[in-house]
């Protein structure tokens, strides 16, 4: 990739600064705020895609046929959870129905369940940033939760929970049969590929997913980017191992 353009899918992700973290720099040699930023060294080469991870349980009971309008009514009135109670409106998902892409977060937060879209908050915005970074508008994917329902306080998801819930994502991929799937965050990760390995070892490996094996890939959540900007390097890399994987498709 041209220097140009790296520097500019960078930019676009939020990798702005590049600073030792051995030693601070002292006031008078630090960069102005208008000088340009260094671009990060070449980046040692990345493991190779290992073989996709063999799923030994079955699915959750699947949420069977219908449309999209019918499972989007399905979903706006589901009570199969104690989530129902508290949340205030369901949030299905958004996107470009022929999406290449499907992006999966976790579950919605206090913005997504007020608008009723995922990933509308400043997690969001950088997931926007990241999508751009590797050349996708946010129209052109598809982007969607494990939990239509937005756990009270932001608390993680309960088994329970993710198992009623699930088979609403499942036909959801039947309906849009993505060329790939980028789970963002340990809960999404985890949950979707059944297992409880650290996401750190889940990273730049080929996953995939269910009966039909939808090629997965892992990524850092944009809401811990935001708290720890130094592993947005790392999100970077990811992204690029999911374009490979992407490309390397056929539908
Ligand atoms: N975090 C998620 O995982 N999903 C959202 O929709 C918003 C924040």
């Amino acid at each position: 990739m041209k220097p140009s353009a790296r520097k500019e899918y960078l930019a676009a992700l939020g990798i702005e600064t590049w600073v030792l973290r051995s030693a601070p720099v002292p006031a008078e040699h630090a960069a102005p705020a208008v000088m340009p930023r260094p671009v990060p060294r070449e980046e040692p080469p990345a493991p190779r895609p290992g073989p996709p991870t063999v799923r030994s349980e079955p699915l959750a009971p699947r949420e069977e046929g219908g449309d999209w309008a019918e499972l989007r009514a399905r979903v706006a009135a589901c009570t199969r959870c104690s989530l129902s109670a508290t949340r205030t409106q369901t949030v299905f998902g958004v996107g470009n129905l022929q999406a290449e892409w499907l992006i999966v977060g976790e579950a919605p937060g206090a913005e997504e369940d007020r608008r009723g879209e995922p990933f509308v908050g400043r997690a969001g915005q950088l997931l926007n940033s990241m999508l751009r970074a590797i050349g996708l508008a946010r129209e052109q994917v598809y982007i969607a939760n494990v939990l239509k329902c937005r756990p009270p306080g932001n608390r993680d998801p309960s088994p329970g929970e993710v198992a009623e819930c699930l088979p609403y994502l499942e036909r959801q991929i039947a309906l849009l049969r993505p060329k790939i799937m980028l789970a963002v965050g340990r809960i999404s990760a985890q949950n979707l590929l059944k297992t409880d390995t650290p996401l750190g070892r889940l990273r730049l490996k080929l996953h995939s997913f269910g009966l039909a094996q939808v090629p997965l890939v892992v990524t850092y959540h944009p809401a811990y980017l935001l708290r720890t900007p130094a592993d947005k390097r790392k999100a970077w890399e990811d992204l690029k191992f999911a374009r490979e994987v992407c490309a390397s498709v056929q539908r």
